[in-house]
């Protein structure tokens, strides 16, 4: 690993042990209802946090985390887990039925290794739940005029905070997060460690609660609402993506 990368994980790792001390956070409602009933057989967790997962969940859960203060946290209430870096995970191949994450991807300088060890550890699913951005952290759906005007001030007289890798742009020390990661470039990188996509879609938080409205034809309301509106898949807020591992995929879902 390079050094710079390494740093910035510490970096990352330091920024979170405040600010899990500072913001205490809840489960979102609607985590019980789309997020844990995804967790099936043997889990492995990247980046929990302060989130740990219901008690009925915990038996068959590992987490993995860089911050000392999540650590403690799940140790102190008897959840498994481990300190790692979820781009290099100390566990044997396919020793996982689910990995998930959820808001996680942006604090990886490469996310792409993240995700081909989450393919190699796993041996059925990987869920990402994630920010979708379009340019860095702000994403676009969401900014004012004055927020675009101050984007395109700082890209033009602080070019140093913006560099371009490979495939993303990357924004150095924003709050923590350190890449900005779009939802296509990670069903991109899915695909290429030989991940089949599912489910891909992009999705604002209280739309949530519509496609549990709508359980029953999820899958078709999604379909629908995200092939009328190409755009969106690419600004809206969140991105959600159910990946199954093993066969290279034939064709994306939703595309
Ligand atoms: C924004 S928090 C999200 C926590 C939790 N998943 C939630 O939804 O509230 C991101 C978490 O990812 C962890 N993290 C960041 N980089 C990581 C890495 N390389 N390996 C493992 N965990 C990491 C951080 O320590 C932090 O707790």
């Amino acid at each position: 690993m390079k050094d710079e990368d390494r740093s910035l994980k510490r970096e990352v790792a330091k920024f979170f042990d405040k600010d899990h001390v500072i913001k205490k956070r809840k489960h979102p409602p609607w985590m019980d209802k789309v997020y844990y009933p995804l967790f099936k057989g043997r889990v492995l967790e990247i980046g929990f946090g302060m989130l740990l997962p219901p008690q009925h969940l915990r038996k068959n859960y590992v987490g993995v985390e860089l911050s000392k203060h999540a650590l403690m946290y799940a140790k102190a209430n008897n959840v498994d887990c481990v300190c790692a870096d979820g781009e290099k995970l100390p566990f044997k191949n396919k020793s996982f039925e689910t990995v998930v994450c959820h808001d996680v991807l942006p604090y990886f300088p490469n996310p792409q290794n993240f995700l081909a060890e989450a393919k190699r550890v796993s041996n059925n699913r990987i869920i990402i739940i994630d920010a979708n951005y379009i340019l860095d952290k702000r994403r676009l759906s969401e900014m004012s005029l004055r927020d675009v005007v101050k984007l395109l001030r700082e890209f033009i007289t602080k070019p140093k905070c913006y560099r371009r890798a490979g495939d993303i742009w990357r924004h150095v020390k924003n709050g923590g997060a350190i890449t900005g990661v779009n939802l296509r470039f990670v069903e991109y990188w899915m695909k290429r460690v030989g991940c089949e996509i599912i489910l891909s879609t992009s999705f604002m938080y209280n739309f949530i609660s519509y496609y549990i409205l709508l359980q029953k034809s999820l899958k078709n309301f999604i379909k629908l609402t995200v092939s009328r509106l190409p755009l969106f898949r690419f600004l809206g807020p969140m991105m959600f993506i159910i990946a199954k591992v093993e066969s290279i995929t034939k064709q994306n879902t939703y595309a």
